[in-house]
């Protein structure tokens, strides 16, 4: 939901700034600016559409001088994609350059107290109160300034601001989303992800709400809103930038998919010791277990999807009844929550504001908070009692895969390390399932290396006009996620439905050459896929099966039939899914798409 960054140092700033919006991109890309000072001017150069047209008119940044400035990528949300709505916002007077991610909920009541004060606006935008409202408080202090302008915007922000008059001094604040700051030698940077300043620094402070931070080239102050200083400690990022790189792939997804069994690994392997389960990082007691009566898995999109697979396997595991619900529902709708609620927040980027809200109300009212997050020192991170990290490194690609793997592996983990601490699972059945759990790497591996056959079936339905995935139990869990994966980069109307409920009226819609792919991984329930399967191709579907291997009845039914290798049930999502993100993959390749950067979304909802 929009990129910013900033620069203070002693090169050139916009070559910077291009090259850090680049990789923010992923946040937002219908419109791109920067602001750089230079000779006593704030020059602001903006263009709509793709970074890469901005890129183009400064010719990467060569010809615009100057050594501070910030930079803005855009996801839309007040006003539409255009030149003048994008960022950076200047105040009338060009003495203030704001860039913003997020949204200012009381905009339209301080715009009408500023056209009062005789300001003109010219975007359509909330952030141009920003400018002007920061412009009206300056009196020669940019911490007091932006002290004034936090006291009167409600809403989301991180916000970079320079000033016309301060030539060697760069500001920024954060509330409900992500901020980080990089020092450099000589030079600092602020950003709104890693990968930003990455190749300039590691040494990084992670803000929290509302703290000013004031950046000089060789020095830089943090200040709480009464302005009084506050002392952080460095964060050194491990991961490096060839992480964040796309090291030879043709798309950040399909590098992504790749990255999986690596992925799984990382998640796992260092919580397993002598054939149990450590999790150092969750500090719930036995008793603490035996008190939960309700367990709630809060996410949004592909993460609660991870979690519909955590709801079967922590009620297998556990014993204990788990509702899933989308964190956009859970936060309005007054859930029954007490202290002996265990609210499981799932997230990969830390920072999705309905996810964060929910957490908060949940909060207030007396849950227990246990969050999968993949950013480290994310917000959802830092304010929830335990975390579980997902080592899945940064996920670049719009579209969630690996992060989607490593949310499986932790939803696997939670359900052994809470049903062995209440007693409903052996420690021998504990065991059992970590050595099939060890081998779910290879395993992927193996999938990934048969992908010319996903490729080719992909190539043969890539105008499918509707998609159908069925599946039941687990296999319904991971149809949610194909479904999502296809029409999020492809634009193919799918639809994911639990196998025996297509009949009570969806399969009407069913008609001679409708694709359907049908998971039939759970051994339990394969005769029942069997026969939605023979109903589906009765009213002329043409079916594309994935099966455990050995099960080769399917054959007589299905069309097509995609074999997994065999792997204890419970754990069968952690594979079904990969052919089917593959196969999403290379439709939107087949398709011509932006297969990294789909039409209308933004990687990390900071916005409601
Ligand atoms: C889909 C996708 C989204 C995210 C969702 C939650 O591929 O990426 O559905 O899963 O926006 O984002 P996080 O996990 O960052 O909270």
């Amino acid at each position: 939901m929009c990129g910013i960054v900033g620069y203070i140092g002693d090169r050139q700033a916009a070559p910077i700034l291009l090259e850090g919006l680049k990789k923010l991109e992923y946040r937002g890309y219908d419109s791109a600016g920067v602001a750089v000072y230079n000779d006593n001017q704030v020059n602001v150069v903006k263009a709509k559409g793709r970074l890469k047209i901005l890129d183009d008119k400064l010719d990467g940044g060569k010809n615009l001088p100057g050594t501070m400035g910030i930079g803005h990528t855009r996801w839309a949300t007040h006003g539409a994609p255009s030149d003048v709505n994008s960022h950076p916002h200047t105040s009338s007077s060009g003495n203030i350059a704001v860039v913003h991610n997020g949204i200012i909920e009381n905009y339209l009541k301080l715009r009408e107290y500023l056209i009062g004060k005789g300001y003109e606006f010219v975007s359509d935008t909330d952030t141009e109160v920003v400018a002007h409202l920061a412009d009206y408080y300056y009196n020669g202090d940019l911490i007091d300034t932006i002290i004034k302008v936090i006291n009167r915007v409600e809403g989301s922000y991180a916000l970079g601001i320079v000033c016309k008059d301060k030539p060697d001094e760069l500001v920024a604040v954060r509330k409900d989303s992500p901020l980080i700051v990089g020092l450099g030698e000589n030079e600092n940077f602020i950003a709104s992800d890693i990968p930003a300043i990455l190749e300039h620094t590691r040494n990084i402070y992670l803000l929290e709400d509302k703290e000013i931070v004031l950046l000089k080239k060789d020095e830089v102050k943090i200040f709480n809103i009464d302005k009084e200083e506050i002392k952080k400690e460095v964060f050194t990022v491990n991961w490096d930038v060839s992480a964040a790189e796309k090291g030879g792939y043709e798309h950040f997804m399909i590098k992504e998919i790749c990255e999986q069994p690596k992925v799984i690994k990382d998640t796992v392997s260092p919580r397993l010791k002598d054939g149990t389960i450590v999790l150092d990082d969750i500090k719930l007691t036995k008793e603490d277990v035996d008190s939960i009566k309700k367990i709630y898995i809060v996410a949004c999109g592909t993460a609660s999807y991870a979690g519909m697979v955590g709801k079967y396997v922590i009620e297998k595991l556990v014993r204990i009844p788990v509702e899933v619900d989308v964190a956009s529902e859970f936060r309005y709708r007054n859930p029954i929550i007490d202290q002996d609620t265990l609210v499981i927040l799932i997230s990969q980027s830390g920072e999705t504001a309905d996810t964060l809200a929910a957490l908060r109300e949940a909060k207030k009212q007396g849950a227990r908070i246990l969050s999968v997050v993949n950013v480290v020192g994310s917000s959802i991170a830092r304010e929830s009692d335990n975390v579980l990290y997902t080592w899945a490194g940064p996920e670049i690609a719009v579209a969630s895969t690996k992060a989607y793997s490593a949310q499986l592996a932790a939803m696997y983990l939670i359900a052994l390390y809470m049903g062995l601490k209440k007693g409903t699972v052996s420690e021998q059945e504990v065991e059992n399932i970590i050595e099939h759990l060890k081998t779910i790497p290879d395993k992927v591996a193996n999938i990934l290396n048969h992908k010319e056959k996903i490729q080719y079936y992909a190539s043969q339905y890539f105008n499918a006009k509707d998609v159908f995935f069925l599946g039941r139990g687990l296999d319904y869990a991971v149809a949610l996620e194909g479904s999502l994966k296809l029409k999020e980069i492809s634009y193919v109307h799918s639809e994911a439905y639990a196998a025996g409920e297509l009949k009570h009226g969806t399969i009407a819609l069913i008609e001679q050459g409708t694709l359907v792919i049908a998971l039939a991984t759970q051994e339990h329930l394969f005769d029942k896929m069997l026969s939605n399967i023979k109903e589906v191709k009765a009213r002329g579907a043409v079916v594309i099966a994935v099966a455990q291997e050995g099960n080769t009845e399917i054959e007589k039914e299905a069309d097509f039939v995609l074999y997994l290798p065999q792997v204890d049930q419970l754990l069968a999502p952690s594979l079904t899914v990969i052919p089917l993100q593959l196969f999403a993959y290379y439709v939107a390749v087949a398709k011509g798409c932006d297969v990294d950067k789909p039409r209308n979304l933004a990687k990390s909802v900071t916005v409601e």
